[in-house]
């Protein structure tokens, strides 16, 4: 199956998941080091898989202009209804309606590791940015990808038991607090992102490891996330 129809046969688990105040990373700490990251408002921020629109909303309310897309029916469609309702456009990233130039920022958190086609979806999101534009992503890092604690402790080792190298498709079937998700994504070493960003002519000008906020959890030792900043070259 691909990633692409997997989210969508997850999106209502998705939906409960995304919208439970507090209940993950996002809300935590990811949410907000994301925006630190991100230039002020302009002409046109695009969303790239916005799911059911949570970040869009926060940078509406931040003063962007956005435009938010998902290759989900479902999400498209709780991200364009109910009070706080986006512009929102059913879309794969790998095929954008939107003009070329169009954005001075793009925008796709937590998405890149989740798409069947890498290198269409930058090459879009390259597409749209005007001159001065930029596109920030966050995406499962890599090494967290490859590898898992070995164990529950606090000091466990983490082990790549298997290729880091290689991209290899892996779900998660994770439950917390009476929720349950099963995330589809695809590992791919760090040089299949840069090779995709060079490839549209994007320069990475910021890259960002990003741990738990608390010293004492073992996620300070792993980075969780891989936040990253490029421009037109
Ligand atoms: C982990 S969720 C992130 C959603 C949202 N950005 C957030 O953080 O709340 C991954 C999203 O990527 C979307 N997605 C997967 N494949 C896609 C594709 N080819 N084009 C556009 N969106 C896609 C999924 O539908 C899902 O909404």
């Amino acid at each position: 199956m691909s990633l692409r129809n997997a989210w969508d046969d997850h999106a209502r688990s998705w939906i409960a998941w995304a919208r439970a105040p507090g209940h993950d990373s996002y809300w935590q700490f990811h949410g907000r080091r994301f925006l630190e990251l991100l230039p002020g408002p302009g002409r046109l921020t695009v969303d790239v898989g916005t799911g059911e629109g949570r970040l869009a909303r926060d940078l509406r309310a931040l003063g962007h202009p956005v435009v938010a897309l998902d290759a989900s029916a479902t999400l498209a469609r709780a991200a364009a209804t109910g009070d706080d309702a986006l512009p929102v456009v059913q879309a794969g990233a790998a095929a954008l309606p939107l003009a070329t130039g169009c954005a001075d920022l793009v925008v796709a958190f937590m998405v890149l590791q989740d798409v069947d086609e890498l290198e269409a979806a930058v090459a879009e999101a390259a597409r749209l940015l005007d001159r001065r534009g930029v596109l920030c992503l966050a995406i499962v890092h890599p090494v967290n990808s490859a590898g898992a604690f070995e164990g529950e402790g606090r000091e466990a080792p983490f082990v790549i038991g298997g290729s880091y190298t290689a991209s290899t498709r892996y779900h998660d079937d994770v439950e917390r607090d009476g929720l349950s998700m099963t995330f589809h994504s695809e590992h791919r070493p760090l040089q299949a992102y840069a090779e995709a960003l060079e490839g549209a002519g994007l320069v990475v000008e910021r890259i960002r490891e990003v741990t738990v906020d608390d010293p004492e959890d073992r996620w300070r030792r792993i980075p969780l996330f891989l936040h990253l900043r490029a421009r037109p070259g």
